[in-house]
């Protein structure tokens, strides 16, 4: 055993940032620092990458491309859903405090990108549980803005170079929903 690995107590600390986390979707008003989201994106960068392709790209959203994302997104909302649905969606985005999207680089091998996806996923994963060990949320988003090619725009990428893993919205939970997760033996077999 050397120092590397951590003593008893913070083995049972990495064990309940790990149970604990939950996807958070309704937040306080205070933005987390912008030091403690730069640590997260640092420490999300250790995640396992094979060929150490390192195919992430973080993009932490200012004021400005806060506002253009959840303007976009309400226009989206109002073509599906109309007016009223439109502006309780761009109220409710103006909201919420942090934004991040996470991006992965194309590659000109499927099986590479997959990869590479795969390494994305693990440091979506690094970045999510330290700050929920600092008391940050997060929740991971797919939806339609992130494969509109304004979204591209507004993180000044190209879609031929990246493409979208994740929006991230964060900030300080108001609400944490309950855990849900089946028996472990339902997912789980030892083979002989
Ligand atoms: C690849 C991926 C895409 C996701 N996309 C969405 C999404 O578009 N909207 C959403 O509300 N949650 C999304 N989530 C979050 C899941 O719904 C959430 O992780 C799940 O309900 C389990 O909750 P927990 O994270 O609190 O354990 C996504 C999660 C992953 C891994």
């Amino acid at each position: 055993m050397t120092d590397l690995f951590p003593t008893a107590i913070e083995k049972d600390a990495v064990s309940r940032v790990i149970r604990t986390r939950r996807s958070i979707l309704i937040f306080l008003p205070e933005k987390p620092d912008s030091a403690l989201i730069e640590q997260a994106i640092d420490l999300a960068r250790w995640a396992p990458n094979h060929k150490l392709t390192e195919p992430w790209r973080f993009y932490d959203l200012g004021p400005e491309s806060h506002r253009r994302v959840a303007e976009l997104n309400a226009e989206l909302v109002r073509a599906e859903r109309g007016d009223g649905a439109a502006k309780n969606k761009l109220n409710r985005w103006l909201g919420i405090p942090g934004w991040l999207a996470l991006t992965c680089k194309k590659s000109d091998d499927s099986f590479r990108e997959k990869e590479d996806y795969a390494a994305c996923c693990g440091a979506a994963q690094n970045m999510m549980l330290f700050l929920w060990a600092h008391g940050v949320g997060m929740k991971w988003s797919t939806g339609p803005v992130t494969r509109d090619p304004e979204f591209y725009n507004i993180l000044g990428i190209s879609g031929e170079r990246e493409f979208v893993v994740s929006l991230f919205m964060y900030g300080y939970p108001a609400k944490t929903p309950d855990p849900k997760r089946a028996d472990v033996r339902e997912h789980f077999t030892l083979l002989p």
